[in-house]
């Protein structure tokens, strides 16, 4: 069991913000997870996986957990499905590159998500009318009250839009995940612009669809490698009828997408679009020039200056589209 003191969490976040964690650990099994958490019962946990949607403002006076627990294994199949089980710390696009190769359908239209397995059903992260909750059957975790493992069923995560009982809680550690996938693919239209994309392939294999998701992802978003970021920074909101009127009176052009009873999701990249917050910069934080929804870090190592920018944006398109733009991304 190893946990260290006083460690530089910059590496460990997708906007490079600079911040210590009291204590640190990197556990690379179930027991050894178990063992860490039995072992400092009255610190406060943190959970970080990839990384990749959370940033630091302040040190952080507790143990940060950084599950390593890896490897890839088929439980089980049939003539029509697969089950794979994939530890948390496996980067999210090998495994989905690696389904693809193997015929397995259900997660190409996740390609390229900058995320661990372990961080998929937190976010329960989407993308082209697919979301991780479409094929996710079991969670494995441990507990951050008892050390004791627990498995959830889908039913039990609780999953909603970028939301699951993980993200809500705080309370589990993902090992694995356990994903069912399809072992025939017929493409099915979800989303227009990746259809765009296909456009003139009449029967997409897996493959093409994959290499087309990552065409339209390297056009739009920038590569995190080069600008930090952390993919989409706002949810998109959800309407009342009552608010999409209103909306609609002052942005006729404005997207709206039925949520189902009632409700109405719009874009908040639109919105943020229309406020006049596309490409605007302050100082080392702006947002990118080709999506509006994508915070940049041009350079600063404060992530106070990230949440002073966000602050901008949120009462600037509150004031024009009387709409709260509520972050995705995790801020410490
Ligand atoms: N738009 C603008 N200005 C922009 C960019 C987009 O007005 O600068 C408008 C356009 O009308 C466009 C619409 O917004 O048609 C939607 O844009 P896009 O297809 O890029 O989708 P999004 O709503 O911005 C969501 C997810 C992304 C996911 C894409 C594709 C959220 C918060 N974001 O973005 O997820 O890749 O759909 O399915 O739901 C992420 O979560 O980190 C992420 C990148």
């Amino acid at each position: 069991m190893t946990v260290k003191d006083n460690v530089q969490l910059q590496p460990y976040n997708s906007f490079h913000t600079k911040a210590l964690a009291k204590l640190f650990c990197e556990p690379q099994s179930v027991e050894e997870l178990s063992e860490i958490v039995r072992a400092f019962p009255d610190e406060k946990k943190l959970v970080l996986g990839s990384g990749f949607n959370s940033f630091f403002t302040k040190e952080f006076d507790g143990l940060v957990i950084k599950p390593a627990i890896r490897g890839m294994h088929l439980l089980w199949e049939t003539d029509q499905f697969v089950e794979i089980e994939a530890g948390a710390a496996e980067d999210w696009d090998q495994f989905v590159a690696y389904c693809v190769e193997q015929g397995y359908a259900g997660i190409e239209n996740l390609s390229l998500i900058p995320s661990s397995v372990g961080a998929s059903p937190v976010q329960n992260i989407g993308a082209y009318g697919t979301e991780a909750k479409d094929v996710i059957t079991k969670v494995k975790t441990v507990s951050l009250q008892t050390g004791d493992y627990h498995e959830f069923s889908n039913a039990e995560c609780q999953f909603g839009y970028r939301d699951s009982i993980f993200k809500q809680t705080g309370d589990y550690v993902i090992t694995s995940v356990v994903f069912r996938l399809e072992k025939s693919f017929q493409y099915k239209e979800k989303y227009i612009d990746l259809s765009r994309e296909l456009e003139g392939i009449p029967t997409p294999t897996l493959t093409q669809v994959r290499e087309a998701i990552i065409r339209i992802r390297n056009r739009k978003l920038p590569d995190h490698r080069i600008l930090p970021n952390a993919g989409s920074f706002f949810k998109n909101p959800f309407l009342t009828e009552e608010e999409k009127d209103q909306l609609q009176q002052k942005l006729p052009d404005v997207p709206i997408y039925n949520a189902g009873e009632g409700q109405f999701k719009t874009s908040a990249a639109f919105l943020i679009d229309k406020a006049g917050y596309k490409g605007k910069r302050h100082g080392m934080v702006g947002t990118y020039t080709h999506h509006s929804l994508i915070i940049v870090n041009y350079g600063t190592e404060n992530g106070q200056e990230i949440v002073d920018f966000m602050h901008k944006v949120q009462q600037e398109v509150q004031k024009q589209f009387d709409i709260l733009l509520e972050p995705e991304v995790r801020i410490y």
